[in-house]
């Protein structure tokens, strides 16, 4: 197993909700199970005054709250937590950043190596790694210097190539981590497991025998207190162009050669960069966008999307979508990809549907059973195949019947979070399950139809929350297809356009 170097991991945007929700939590779990290296320092970094110690109190109070945490740990985890004042955009704060950084590195004996994350706005992506290399900070003579860079990156596909060639000025693509949290997942990276590990799966896995994909991302929440960034950026821009379609390459892509960064990721741009782009006919006929509107669930009153904090009242920022695509090579042409995501569903699933092909000719009866395999991403965690058996008993009659996995069944393993998974692989300097350059780029190419659609007059459905969505998303179904629905419940207006 490969041994951590010691490290300092400069996280900016400290005082945000990203740190204190996710990085800090995940951070301290590797400490605690001793997956971080013997010595490690974690300075936050932003504009709101704490010191050390108020910064401390402030990052473990969920923790220190949790009846399973060790609190001796949790003290020891803290004397690696330090806090600078500095506001990011200003150049001129980058001297003392990087004096605090070198004095931190000496009284711990830690090398240079330092990993800059930015879980600031997007606004400030160019900026810092700009004010950094100013200061000298992205040379790696006396040790590696790695970036981190959130989601989302760039708002299209202009802004995306414009960030990269900011990012290039300073800093090579081997120092650049884009993250997308959904390639942390164990059963996202597990769909490659499935597909090449097991002999039986992948000779079926083409348009030979199979009929239809579905992706969903489904989550009952709603926008919560994000509404000022939701309503720049859409289900489109939040979910389908990083998550799903990063997805969608684990289910759609070529075996890698081996399991390496260059590998992994070559593999994943070729399959994103057959994505089939959406000609007119796709936009008006394969695409429904929808939007939450206010509804009573179980005794609660459920507020609208436009009634949501941060949210103008005439907003048309679509927080349902869903869209028939193809991919264009020789694997999957003709397989018809489902893909819906949205606020606001009945319930949290994010499920991968594989639709197999009915048997060529029926005889057992006239309509044989459904054979499917569901990837289910989360939660219950797990794989699923349906097929059907003989119904005991006189004559053939088919009976439905399902083998299913549950990870929650398997005994002495330990399943790492996303960000704790990430967050240890850019440590290791390890990029296999960061976003390359040339796979963002794909993505927002593929989904740039999309925004440009949206600019003008467009169809937006209304649904009920805590439905399924719009009825309209049947429509994009033909020969008995159809949404594998957890429950259904589709809003009963017929058509309610906003
Ligand atoms: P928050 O708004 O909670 O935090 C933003 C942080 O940036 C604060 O610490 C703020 O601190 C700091 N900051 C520094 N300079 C500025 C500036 N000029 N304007 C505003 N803030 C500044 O955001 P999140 O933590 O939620 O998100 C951070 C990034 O991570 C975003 O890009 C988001 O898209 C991404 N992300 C977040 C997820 C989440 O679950 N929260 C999930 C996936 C991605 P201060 O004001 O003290 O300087
Ligand atoms: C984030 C989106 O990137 O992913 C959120 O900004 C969304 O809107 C979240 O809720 C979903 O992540 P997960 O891991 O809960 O499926």
């Amino acid at each position: 197993m490969l041994t951590l170097e010691n490290n300092c991991i400069v996280i900016f945007g400290a005082s945000g909700d990203l740190t204190q929700r996710m990085l800090i939590p995940a951070l301290y779990k590797l400490y605690s199970h001793q997956k971080l290296s013997s010595s490690f320092a974690i300075l936050g970094v932003s504009r709101s005054t704490y010191d050390d110690q108020s910064f401390r109190d402030k990052l473990i109070k969920d923790l220190a709250s949790d009846d399973n945490v060790d609190h001796e740990s949790l003290d020891k985890f803290c004397e690696h937590l330090f806090y600078q004042v500095m506001d990011p955009e200003n150049k001129y704060e980058y001297k003392a950043l990087k004096q605090r950084i070198q004095s931190i590195e000496t009284a711990l004996k830690i090398k240079s190596n330092t990993l800059f994350y930015l879980a600031t706005p997007p606004s400030l992506y160019s900026v810092i790694p700009q004010n950094l290399a100013a200061h000298g900070l992205n040379i790696e003579d006396d040790g590696w210097k790695r970036l981190v860079i959130e989601k989302p990156f760039g708002y299209d596909l202009e802004s995306a190539i414009a960030l990269d060639k900011s990012l290039y000025q300073d800093f090579t693509e081997d120092q650049i981590y884009r993250i997308d949290h959904y390639l942390g997942k164990e059963t996202v990276q597990n769909m490659l497991v499935l597909r090449f590990a097991n002999s039986i799966f992948e000779p079926l896995w083409n348009s030979k025998y199979i009929d239809y994909i579905e992706v969903t991302g489904a989550e009952d929440l709603g926008i919560g207190s994000r509404g000022g960034y939701y309503d720049n950026a859409g289900a489109m821009r939040d979910m389908i162009q990083n998550h799903l379609l990063q997805v969608i390459a684990m289910v759609a892509m070529e075996p890698p050669a081996v399991i390496n960064a260059d590998s992994m990721r070559d593999e994943v741009v070729k399959v994103l960069q057959c994505l089939k782009p959406l000609n007119e006919d796709d936009l008006k006929h394969n695409l429904v966008l929808g939007q939450y509107t206010k509804s009573h669930v179980r005794d609660e009153c459920l507020l609208s999307y436009r009634e949501e904090k941060g949210v103008p009242e005439d907003s048309r920022t679509e927080t349902y979508i869903a869209l028939k695509m193809f991919i264009k090579n020789w694997r999957w042409d003709g397989v018809p990809f489902y893909v819906r995501t949205a606020k606001r569903m009945p319930t949290r699933v994010t499920e991968v549907v594989i639709n197999f092909k009915k048997t060529p000719h029926p005889v057992f009866s006239a309509n044989p059973p459904d054979n499917k395999l569901i990837m289910r991403i989360q939660p219950d965690e797990g794989t699923l195949l349906s097929f059907g058996l003989k119904k005991p008993g006189a004559g053939f009659e088919t009976e439905p019947v399902a083998m299913d996995f549950h990870y929650s069944n398997l005994k002495n393993s330990e399943l790492l979070s996303a960000y704790e998974r990430l967050l240890l692989d850019v440590l290791k300097g390890d990029a296999t399950l960061f976003s390359r350059s040339d796979a963002v780029s794909a993505c927002w190419e593929f989904v740039q139809p999309i925004l440009d659609y949206k600019k003008n007059k467009f169809d937006l459905y209304g649904y009920a929350a805590g439905t399924w969505g719009p009825i309209e998303a049947e429509a994009l179904f033909k020969n008995g297809q159809t949404w594998r629905s957890p429950c259904k419940n589709l809003t009963d207006t017929d058509y309610c356009e906003l």
